[in-house]
Order: C-alpha cells, then structure tokens, then sequence
C-alpha cells in the first residue's frame, strides 16, 4: 500500500511573502489510510439486549430480513442502497429538476453516464432489477442461456422468469472459498467457448459478466478476462453485457492487482471496461452511491427502442425512468466520486481490514478478501451441519442474536434448486455475507464487528441447523421463515 500523506513538495527556501520556512526536514510519509470524509450528520443506534434479540429472531422466523431495522446494531444485510451520500449528492438533490420530459437533471445524469459507459442508450430504471427485467423481457424466450460468471439472485431470476436457463460459468478457484487468486471473478473463457458450441448463438441471447462477482465473494474480474469474453462473443456473434453494479471497486482490484494497470486511474480503467461490453444493467445502489436507481445502457438502436416501450409501459418516461429528478442527481455526482482513488482505497482497505481480523482468528473466509463485504465459509465453521441445514442460515441468525450484527445467507436458502424427486439440490457454496455499506460505519464498528463474529466462531461447534416452516417458490429467502432444528447441538456435543 503506497503512502497516503507526504510532505513532499520542494520547501521553497523562502515562502510567498518572504518568511523562511520553519525547518528543512525530510518528507514524511504516514501509512494510516483514514476515512477520506468528516461526519456532518448523525444517526443514533439502538442497543438491544440478547434477551430481546431472541424474541425478536423468534417473531420474525429466524429470518433476518424480517426483522426492524431499528432492531438491528450494525446492518450488514447489504451494501445496496444503504451508502451515506456527500454534501454535494445533497446538494444536487436540493437542484432536482422534476420536470416530467427532458430535465435538467436527466441530461445532466445522461451526460456523466455516457461519459462513463461510451453507450449510445441510456434508459433510467428505478433500480438494478428493472434493467434486468426489461432487458431480459425483450431477448430471452424459453430455453435461452444465458451464460455470467455468477448471476446474482435478481438476474437469475428475471431470466428464469422468462424461461431462460442462467449458466454460472466462473473460473474453478472461483468456486473454492480457500483458494487464493487475484481474478476469482474471472469467467471460464473455456466453458464459455463450450456452452456457445452446445447451444449455439440462436439459443444464447447475451452474456454477461457480474463486476464485481457479488454471488462468487465480490471478487473481481480482470481487464485481460473481459477482453477473451469480448472476443468469444465476437466469434459468436452475441453481445457482452456487464451488470456493473460494483464497477468502481472491480477497477480499483485492477489497477492494484492486474500487471501493466498500475499507472491508470481507475475512472480510465472503468470506462475501458465498458468499452468492451454492448451494453450494462446497473443498480446505482452501489457504486451510484445513491439510495435508489439504476439504469439500462446498450448501443444497439433497435433493442434500446424495444426496452424503451416496456420502460414507458411500467417504469416511466424515458427521461425518468421511475426516479425523481433528485434521484438522477444523486447517481451523477456519485458516479463522479465513486472512482476517486482517495475513495476507493479507503473503500477496499476497510473491507481487508475486517477480513484480517476474522482471518487471524483463524475464520474460514472466501479469500481474499472481496471488494464490498466479507463472505464467511459456513461449510467449513459449521461442519457438523449439513447442507441441508443450512449452516450459514445458522451462522448468520447467531451473529445477530449474539451482537446484534445482521449479515445474510448466500447459500442453500437463496440458491437451493429443487430436484425433480422433491429433495433439493444444494448450493456450491454456504456463505455469510458482511457486507458494508459505503461511507457509513466507522473503524470501532468493525472492530465491533470482527469482536462479535470471532466470538461466535469460538463457538460454532454448538450451533444447529435450520429448517423451513414457509418457503415461497421464487426468492424465498426474503420471506421465508425458519425453526431451529433440537437435537444436533447435543449430538454433536456429544459426539
Ligand atoms: N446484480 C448484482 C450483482 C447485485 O448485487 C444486485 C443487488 C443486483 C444486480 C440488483 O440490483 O437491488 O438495485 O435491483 N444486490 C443487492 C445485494 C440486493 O444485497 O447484493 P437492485
């Protein structure tokens, strides 16, 4: 990590106005990466005791999204939407023009979104699932691929929605929680290649790739990797979409990372990025830096006509697409912050800082450390509980009842399939995801954090799993419910 603060500017012998400097000294250099904002206003927690906790998990069925968030201490559910914005974000805000054709704000926000993206087409959405939708509503017919390094929960399922069938196509290190590779987001060129072949481009109506891989444990996708699937794509004939929805911190772990890319800032980095895809979903929840919005990019005329009449139908006109003019004000000058360096060091090295405190407690963790949260491996802490179980659903309600620390399950609740003999079919992997919210919590936080979730981890072996009492067929783990399963703590005590 290079040094932050240096005093390195030539020391004029005299100053402007003709006094001596006060000594020659040597530049110093400081390594503590602080918080590149002060804080203007404030948002009281509220303390609960485990005793409350345990009624509150009760009531709500063990699942944590149905508890208040005022019942939570530190909410790290997600980092969407849930990012503190800046003085000028408020400022911009207080100019929205809600015109209801052709705003000042929209073209303000079109202005830096093209800027960014090089798309011709920029269509405002309330936020990243509205582009999902309309996209996949216009390409995707039943019995469609469509090919991504991990399709998070939403584009999995839009495009099954549509009939389509959603093919996880990541590298295999991306898949192993405890292997180490600086591009674990990277798409398998190979299966791609592959999955063309077998489908054909009559049955493939994009590919996409998540920057970062959000499912995968928010690792990134190298330049190098983007630019094979550009031409795999080209070879077929089928367009590369990006859902970008993490683009920032993906060109930050380039320009740290990937060889030759050093000298870049990652704003250039970004936009070369989007260079190499036709088009991108994006949810300005994340690197928007806004509490809502997203928007729908792509170049090809006819198919942004298309998505256009279907925004209109269910979104909004054009020039808002389901946002207030605020809205679209807060998302352009986040997207002007999101890549500032200052920014984006202090964003990725908070991340790395709470996963080396749950690291050195010896935590199994998805290494390294991704951009936007830390994903703890439940299948490894929890061996004595099965898939079937649901070992992260554990972890997760164990941090909250504990700490008061609310996290959320990646794993067999959200991407368990059924098979065709009524038993269910796993998934990969069983994570937690710590994910934190931009610019919100502050060190002694997470030092609050990593104190609670190394405690818990002290005591995994008592743990027991979960089942479920009420699951819906579609994104069941938002409204699923849950009891905890009696004997396995004994029996493995015991055992
Ligand atoms: N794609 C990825 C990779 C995401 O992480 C999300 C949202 C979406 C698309 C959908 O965007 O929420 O604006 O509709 N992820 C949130 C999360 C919900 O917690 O990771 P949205």
């Amino acid at each position: 990590m290079p040094p932050r603060h240096e005093e390195s500017r030539a020391i004029p012998l005299r100053g402007p106005d003709g006094v001596r400097p006060m000594h020659r000294v040597r530049p110093l250099e400081f390594q503590t990466i602080i918080e590149p904002f002060r804080i203007k206003s404030v948002e009281p927690l509220r303390f609960t005791t485990v005793d409350e906790r345990e009624q509150l998990l009760g009531r709500a069925g063990y699942n944590l999204f149905h508890l208040r968030a005022e019942d939570v201490l530190i909410d790290l559910l997600t980092d969407s939407g849930t990012g503190a914005m800046s003085t000028e974000q408020w400022a911009g805000m207080m100019r929205g023009d809600e015109s209801y054709a052709g705003s000042r704000s929209y073209l303000r926000f079109l202005e830096v979104v093209q800027e960014l993206t090089g798309f011709e087409h920029i269509l405002p959405t309330h936020q990243g699932r509205a582009a999902e939708r309309i996209l996949f509503g216009e390409v995707v017919r039943p019995g469609h691929v469509v090919p991504n390094n991990t399709h998070f929960d939403t584009t999995r399922a839009n495009i099954e929605h549509f009939a389509g069938l959603p093919a996880d196509l990541v590298i295999p290190e991306g898949m192993r929680p405890s292997d180490e590779h600086p591009f674990k987001g990277n798409v398998d060129v190979e299966r791609l290649e592959q999955s063309l072949r077998e489908h054909g481009r009559e049955r493939v109506p994009l590919v996409m790739v998540t920057v970062t891989n959000n499912s995968g444990g928010g690792q990134p996708v190298s330049l190098e990797n983007l630019r094979a699937v550009r031409r795999v794509c080209d070879r077929w004939g089928v367009p590369l979409f990006l859902d970008a929805c993490r683009f920032a911190e993906n060109a930050w772990f380039i320009k740290q990372r990937e060889p030759g890319q050093s000298h870049r800032s990652p704003r250039d980095i970004a936009r070369e990025m989007f260079r190499l895809a036709d088009g991108a979903t994006f949810s300005a929840k994340k690197d928007g830096l806004a509490n809502i919005g997203g928007f729908l990019a792509m170049n090809d005329e006819a198919l942004a006509e298309r998505c256009r009449n279907n925004l209109i139908l269910t979104e909004g006109f054009p020039s808002y697409g389901g946002l207030a003019g605020y809205d679209l004000e807060a998302i352009a000058q986040g997207l002007r912050e999101v890549t500032e360096e200052d920014y984006l060091r202090y964003r990725v090295r908070g991340v790395e800082y709470l996963w080396e405190k749950l690291d050195a407690a010896g935590i199994p963790l998805v290494r390294p450390a991704g951009g936007h949260a830390v994903y703890v491996d439940a299948k490894a802490l929890l061996p004595h509980v099965p898939p079937e179980q649901y070992p992260a659903q554990s972890l997760a309600v164990e941090l909250y009842r504990a700490g008061g620390v609310r996290s959320v399950e990646i794993g067999s609740v959200m991407f368990g399939r059924p098979r065709p003999d009524g038993t269910e079919e796993p998934a990969p992997m069983e994570l937690v995801r710590l994910a934190i919210p931009r610019r919100v919590y502050t060190q002694s936080h997470i030092d609050y954090v990593a104190e609670v979730a190394v405690a818990v981890a002290d005591r995994a072996r008592e743990l027991r799993g979960y089942r479920f009492t009420e699951a819906p067929r579609v994104l069941r783990h938002f409204s699923a419910r849950f009891e905890p399963l009696a004997t396995q703590a004994a029996e493995c005590l015991s055992g």
